[in-house]
């Protein structure tokens, strides 16, 4: 009978000291091969990028069963656990008996030993997670999700749970998912004609959200210290390797933490992440460096390293003017940076990680601290090689009449933000806080180019299969 506890994974047996015992493993078949004496095959299990060699006396088992065992087809092996007497691994297991769990028909089974493209493993998203690649990213998204938590539980942050379903749009882009159970081909009307959403599920106009930011401050302005870290929802059309339409992102808020305060904590959170990646991944590390991008890991060590760059916007698009670089986006003081802009900051002018400050207010969100020169606001964004902006944050606005001010010049509905508002009339406090977005700095730790490549399954426009 088969027992999920007794079997080893194989990450423990190829760690393992212990020889000549008697095992239980069990897995996928990468790979097959041998001749009519001896078959040899690669087991994975997913527990490591490294597979286990499986030795097959040809001649001690039934020959339909071992047809059986191609590419794909998932079994439990019995064996003992010998010194391996080939190169490439430690110990190998010599069979004594296999049971096939699941069979996969070479004729349909799409993911054969060959390579295959990103784009075709896109497509077959559901099966992707069994090629060594996608092993390799989950299993570094899974530890940097933990050390996440990990990072914030050891600095005392509180883990807050902001809602998915809101009636406010927190940075004002307006690019949202509206949630309704109201009939769309047939909506309830006001006597006015408009849709009647007093008659919809929560009474009113409803969302996902685009960020928790905004209750993640009431939680700040309670607990001093709290994180955030769910998926986040923008249906904005951008077609591009650095967006998602469901996205998961971290966002601490802190109170009592001014501008200095949010770009030290910022710095130190994303090196904490990439040092705990080269320490505790470095297996996926190595094979994604060999197979996709040659400078992966020392780009990685560079950045633990070295200190990030903090730069006005005003020096920045200084910089960029006087670069003699032709950009596909002209550049002037006032404009939103581009990410080629904020790449080539990052990759060609610096050569290392940027903090860009203080920008201009009008192509920031409304709840951004004013400077007093009443044209820029106190903002950072976090620029990162390969990727442009990982980070975005700011100090907040603390003052009532000030916040209150600029929601009205923006002309934003006070009714969907009352209560963010009210926070500024009683206990209002200093504060800061950012969001990393996780896809992006999975970008970054693993090399991969794309980011529907280090998400399960992506959603994008036009796409939200599986
Ligand atoms: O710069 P953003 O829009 O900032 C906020 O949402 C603030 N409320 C954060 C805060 O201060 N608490 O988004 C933050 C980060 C970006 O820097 C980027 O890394 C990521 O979220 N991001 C996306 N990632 C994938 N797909 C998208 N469509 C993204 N939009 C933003
Ligand atoms: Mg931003």
């Amino acid at each position: 009978m088969s027992s999920g506890m007794r079997r080893i994974k194989i990450v423990d047996l190829l760690r393992s000291a212990q020889r000549d015992v008697e095992v239980t493993v069990k897995g996928w078949v990468r790979t097959k091969r041998g001749n009519k004496n001896v078959a040899f095959i690669a087991m994975n299990d997913g527990s490591t990028i490294h597979n286990i060699q499986v030795v097959v006396d040809v001649a001690a088992f039934d020959e339909e069963l071992l047809k059986q065992i191609t590419t794909g087809a998932c079994l439990c092996v019995k064996g003992k656990l010998v010194e391996s007497l080939g190169s490439g691994q430690p110990v190998e297991v010599q069979a004594s008996s296999i049971e096939i769990y699941g069979t996969a028909d070479p004729a349909t089974y799409p993911l054969q030993k060959k390579g295959h493209s990103l784009e075709f493993l896109r497509e077959i998203a559901y099966l992707r997670p069994r090629t060594n690649t996608f092993g390799a990213v989950l299993r570094i998204r899974h530890a940097m999700a933990f050390a996440i938590h990990k990072y914030f539980n050891d600095k005392g942050f509180y883990y807050l749970h902001t809602p998915l379903i809101t009636g406010s749009d927190a940075e004002g882009a307006g690019a949202m998912f509206q949630v309704t159970t109201l009939d769309v081909s047939n909506p309830p009307r006001t006597p006015e004609g408009e849709v009647d959403y007093t008659q919809d599920f929560f009474g009113k106009e409803c969302n996902l959200t685009v960020s928790g930011q905004l209750e993640g401050e009431l939680g700040a302005l309670a607990l001093s210290n709290i994180y955030t870290f769910g998926p986040t929802f923008r249906a904005e059309n951008s077609n591009t390797p650095r967006h998602l339409a469901e996205f998961w992102m971290i966002e601490p808020e802190m109170a009592f933490y001014d501008l200095e305060d949010n770009m030290e904590l910022a710095e130190d959170f994303i090196k904490y992440l990439v040092r705990y990646a080269l320490d505790n991944c470095m297996d996926d590390l190595e094979f994604l460096n060999k197979m996709f991008d040659e400078g992966l890991i020392e780009r990685l060590k560079f950045v633990t390293e070295n200190d990030f760059v903090r730069l006005n916007y005003t020096d920045g698009i200084d910089i960029l003017m006087k670069s003699g670089e032709k950009f596909e986006f002209p550049v002037s003081w006032g404009v939103d940076l581009q990410s080629e802009h904020e790449r080539y900051l990052v990759e060609k002018h610096f050569k290392k990680p940027v903090i860009l400050i203080n920008y201009p207010k009008e192509i920031k969100a409304f709840y951004m601290k004013q400077n007093d020169d009443g044209k820029t606001v106190r903002a950072m964004d976090v620029l990162f090689p390969k990727i442009g902006e990982i980070i975005g944050g700011s100090e907040r606005e603390a003052d009532f009449e000030k916040l209150n001010r600029r929601v009205e010049e923006l002309g934003m509905s006070r009714e969907s933000i009352w209560w963010y508002l009210d926070t500024r009339r009683w206990g209002s406090a200093p504060h800061s806080g950012f969001g990393l977005g996780f896809e992006r700095l999975l970008l970054f730790v693993t090399g991969m180019g794309n980011i529907r490549d280090v998400i399960p399954f992506p959603r994008t426009p036009k796409n939200a299969e599986f």
